[in-house]
């Protein structure tokens, strides 16, 4: 028997954005606030929306894990686990993975949500690959994804610039080789749940006319408090992830950061002295879709990477949460 570690490794990913340009011109028109404020604040040009009746986070997995499934040639039914991260589920109950193997056909699997905003993706993908590196599961699939113009107020100009729809989906399988997940550290601090949160709809305050007309059942969030913790919280746990594995700025490929604020993208890079060409941004285009950033990065940038490449994701989100993963490439296109 041999006792060499089980690693997980992403075999595939695939990433979906609504048709819907939402643009800083149209936002213009919507609430006091300008393009260039936008872009010189956030670096932020448009984002996606997903319009139409009864049209939950699900109807983005779905689109993630059909692609993914046809791009990787994967059967349904062979799927053992869907995890999916959001703050945006189409109800509290059931999951929105149980509805996404539903409609997907994973006939198969089981499935559960993972509640942590922003950091969710990696959250949720540091925990599928713990099922791979058990033995106990071959396939699991790893989605973030979050429909945020269900909980943006259109009049609040210092959120409904920030946020926009889409996600993106992974195939974890166990590795062939070195190459997979190597490493992640995730953190989280409950006393900055007041300053970035969705107030009501929970147990705590159930919905009522009362928190309807307090707005409660929109995004909350003190930005600039938010953005000081997101600063060097992501900027830290980065380079935290580095010194832990004895690496230099030179051995990393690529940093694939979570997109909320192109100013804390750049703080991070800094610390971990990477130059430009090195991070990958899609925030210019999908603004910040929560748990929907990284996958869709990876999907957006696939191409560009080589087996072997050295990937640092890291995030910053609600409760506060955060993290970063380490992880090597494991395949060519
Ligand atoms: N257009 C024009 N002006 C705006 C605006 C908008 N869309 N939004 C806010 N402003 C105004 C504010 O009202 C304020 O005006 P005042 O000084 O007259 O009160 C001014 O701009 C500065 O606001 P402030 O919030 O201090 O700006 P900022 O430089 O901190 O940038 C954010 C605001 C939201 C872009 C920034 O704080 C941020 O990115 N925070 C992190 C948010 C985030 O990404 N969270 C998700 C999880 S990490």
């Amino acid at each position: 028997m041999s006792s060499k570690k089980l690693r997980a490794c992403i075999s595939g990913v695939h990433g979906y954005v609504p048709d819907y340009i939402l643009t800083n011109s149209e936002l213009e028109t919507l609430v006091d606030t300008s393009d260039e404020w936008i872009m010189t604040r956030t670096g932020i040009k448009e984002r996606r929306i997903l319009k139409g009746e009864m049209q939950g986070t699900s109807v983005l997995g779905v689109k993630c894990v059909k692609g993914l499934l046809e791009k990787t040639n994967t059967d349904p039914k062979d799927i053992d686990l869907i995890i999916c991260a959001t703050v945006t589920p189409d109800m509290l109950f059931p999951s929105t993975s149980n509805l996404i193997a539903d409609k997907v056909g994973a006939t198969n699997s089981y499935g559960f949500d993972i509640s942590a905003a922003c950091s969710g993706f990696i959250y949720a993908l540091s925990t599928g690959s713990q099922f791979i590196e058990a033995g106990t599961h071959k396939k699991v699939i790893v989605v973030g994804a979050d429909k945020m113009s269900s909980i943006i107020d259109y009049t609040d100009r210092k959120n409904c610039v920030l946020f926009g729809d889409g996600g993106g989906a992974v195939l974890l399988e166990p590795s062939k080789d070195e190459t997979g997940i190597q490493d992640y550290l995730l953190r989280s601090d409950g006393s900055g749940g007041d300053m970035l949160c969705l107030k009501a709809g929970g147990s705590l305050r159930p919905a009522s006319i009362e928190t309807i007309k307090n707005k409660e059942h929109y995004i909350y969030q003190e930005g600039s408090s938010v953005f000081k913790f997101a600063v060097t919280n992501m900027a830290d746990i980065s380079e935290e992830i580095m010194n832990k594995n004895n690496l230099n700025s030179d051995d990393v490929a690529y940093l694939v950061p979570h997109q909320a604020n192109k100013r804390i993208i750049d703080a991070t890079a800094k610390r971990m002295g990477v130059g430009p060409e090195k991070v990958l941004l899609n925030i210019e285009k999908y603004g910040n879709t929560t748990a929907g950033t990284i996958p869709l990065c990876l999907w957006d940038y696939e191409k560009k990477f080589k087996k072997g490449d050295n990937l640092i994701l890291a995030a910053f989100g609600g409760g506060f949460t955060w993290g970063s993963l380490y992880l090597k490439w494991s395949y060519n296109n």
